[in-house]
């Protein structure tokens, strides 16, 4: 299909908890962009309240919008269309962006993309210099955030197989869950890979729930309930910091194996779909952990993969992608009509996905 060459493109992310705006131009280079993090209004509650987000959202995007537009230099009528996060995510924030982002659509007559916050972590390898030589459909993607754990072969835009995921817990809440076991406050990932750097990662000998079974599914709440185990075997208030630290990098190293050998499944798998792939991309807070990336680097190695990992502001949420996943679509001619309804949930590999001809 002949690719239309397009202005640039406005991308608005409020899925969760970050309230992120982006201007790309037409070759994906980043012309403007903000991210604002509710951390500090969820953090007393201890983890995302929805209601504040949603409110958190409607109070910062307007004024982050006029901002991020001033910078680059653009009027609402000099883009090419305007792409918000359409789902997956909390509903009263996925509306507020969506109605944002609809709003200027209608006021200056732009296209409308109503994007999947999957498909734009997917996606974001793709953006211009990021990948070394770039990344080429078809690629195994790795999302391990707060809300996201799942391997995910992206074989096109639009066409997304999911080759399998977590049956309880996400890696992100996993770490969140254990940090907050430890004391650590929310989110709990940073913090336990602080603690974790003084810890003795040999201390405790964790499960590893689902290794080496066939497949690619994940599992951390066993692993949780054996470190919920061990933290209560001490008395209240009688946990030392160095007790914490091998407590903590033994669940991180847990982790880290785990993650390392359900990729590596799903690296077999991608490679029997076509066995000239070569490229792991690992989206998601949790692809910022050393112990993580250092094993899922050696597996890839072992497999001949390469893995990148995108940099950490890019890896967790932003609009940046969300306007690139909005480019890519509006490259193809796909656009979304204006009463397309936000969705709390939106599998990747929905039928939906693909929008172009058959
Ligand atoms: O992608 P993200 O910013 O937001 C979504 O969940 O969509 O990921 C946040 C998650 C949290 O669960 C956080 O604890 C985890 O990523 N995380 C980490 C680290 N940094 C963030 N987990 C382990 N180690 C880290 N350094
Ligand atoms: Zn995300």
């Amino acid at each position: 299909m002949a690719r239309q060459t397009i202005r640039p493109v406005l991308g608005i992310e409020s899925s969760c908890d970050e309230t992120a705006t982006a201007v790309l131009d037409a070759d994906g280079r980043v012309l403007a962009e903000a991210v604002h993090s509710q951390e500090t209004d969820h953090a007393p509650f201890g983890g995302v309240v929805p209601e504040i987000a949603a409110r958190a959202h409607l109070a910062v995007l307007p004024e982050q919008i006029k901002q991020v537009m001033g910078r680059a230099g653009l009027e609402f009528g000099d883009l090419g269309g305007v792409a918000a996060s359409a789902g997956p995510g909390l509903i009263g924030g996925l509306i507020v962006g969506s109605q944002m982002a609809k709003g200027i659509a209608i006021a200056h007559r732009l296209p409308y993309v109503a994007v999947n916050h999957l498909e734009a972590h997917a996606l974001t390898a793709r953006l211009p210099g990021l990948v070394p030589h770039g990344a080429p459909f078809p690629y195994l993607l790795l999302l391990v955030s707060g809300g996201h754990c799942q391997c995910v072969a992206v074989e096109g835009v639009g066409q997304y197989v999911r080759l399998g995921g977590t049956i309880d817990d996400a890696a992100g809440e996993a770490f969140d869950k254990v940090g907050k076991l430890l004391g650590l406050g929310w989110p709990g990932g940073p913090a336990l890979e602080r603690l974790a750097a003084s810890g003795d990662p040999t201390r405790h000998a964790f499960p590893r729930p689902m290794l080496r079974r066939p497949g690619c599914d994940f599992s951390f709440s066993g692993l949780k309930t054996a470190v919920a185990r061990a933290v209560g075997k001490h008395p209240p208030g009688a946990l030392s910091v160095q007790d914490a630290a091998d407590i903590a990098a033994s669940f991180q190293i847990a982790v880290a194996e785990v993650l390392a050998d359900r990729a590596g499944h799903a690296m077999a798998m991608m490679r029997e779909r076509d066995p000239a792939t070569r490229l792991l991309i690992v989206a998601g807070g949790v692809a910022a952990n050393g112990t993580v990336r250092s094993a899922l680097t050696r597996e890839a190695d072992s497999r001949g993969f390469i893995m990148v990992a995108p940099p950490i502001r890019l890896c967790t949420d932003n609009a940046v992608m969300v306007a690139w996943a909005g480019l890519e679509r509006l490259r193809l001619g796909w656009t979304d009509d204006l009463d397309f309804a936000p969705r709390p949930r939106w599998p990747l590999d929905a039928d939906c996905m693909f929008r172009g001809p058959a």
